[in-house]
């Protein structure tokens, strides 16, 4: 059984992901006719959205990884990442589309921007599944969101609780 003690709540089931990641799919593979955008998945909690939008994807790509951690506090605009896993492919040139799980702070998807940009990408677009937009420090402007979501901490679908239970079919929250 997936759903076992210690969850609390289901907030997004597998349903209305899988139906909302459709149309995701269908939006970015519209905005990108003609061209070959190159998807950069931030790993490790992005692994999950990542191979359910590319089977939703329609023209041509590539798929790329990245993983990062944040330094700081990550409640200060100063906050920077390092980059714990680089690219295998030279993004210079390309239109690309950063894949996340989730928004929280916004510091992780603006310095990758900002650092894709400054490796000459033509373009840079990003994705995630799920957005906290209460606890949004730094703005960064997401083209692609799933969900908006209260400020609850959540976990399945990707997304870890000190590195378990990323293999939830949903979206849910922890009990304490
Ligand atoms: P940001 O740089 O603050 O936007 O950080 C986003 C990252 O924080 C995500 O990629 C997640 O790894 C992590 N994170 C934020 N909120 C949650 C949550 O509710 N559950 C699990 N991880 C989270
Ligand atoms: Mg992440």
């Amino acid at each position: 059984m997936q759903h076992n003690s210690s969850i609390k709540e289901v907030l997004i089931d597998e349903q209305s992901i899988k139906q909302r990641i459709k149309e995701l799919g269908q939006q970015i593979s519209n905005d990108y006719q003609g061209k070959t955008p190159l998807f950069i998945g931030v790993l490790k909690g992005a692994w999950v959205y990542m191979a359910d939008l590319l089977r939703e994807i329609d023209v041509d790509c590539d798929v790329d990884f990245m993983s990062v951690s944040s330094y700081g506090n990550g409640r200060q605009t100063s906050g920077g990442i390092t980059i714990v896993k680089d690219l295998s492919v030279d993004c210079e040139g390309r239109d690309v589309i950063v894949v996340e799980d989730i928004v929280d702070s916004g510091i992780t998807l603006s310095r990758l921007k900002e650092l894709l940009l400054g490796r000459k990408a033509k373009s840079v677009e990003m994705t995630t599944l799920l957005s906290k937009p209460s606890r949004r420090i730094v703005d960064v402007d997401v083209k692609y969101i799933g969900f908006e979501i209260p400020d609850k901490f959540v976990i399945g679908y990707g997304l870890d609780w000190d590195g378990r239970m990323r293999h939830l079919r949903d979206v849910c929250v922890p009990n304490e």
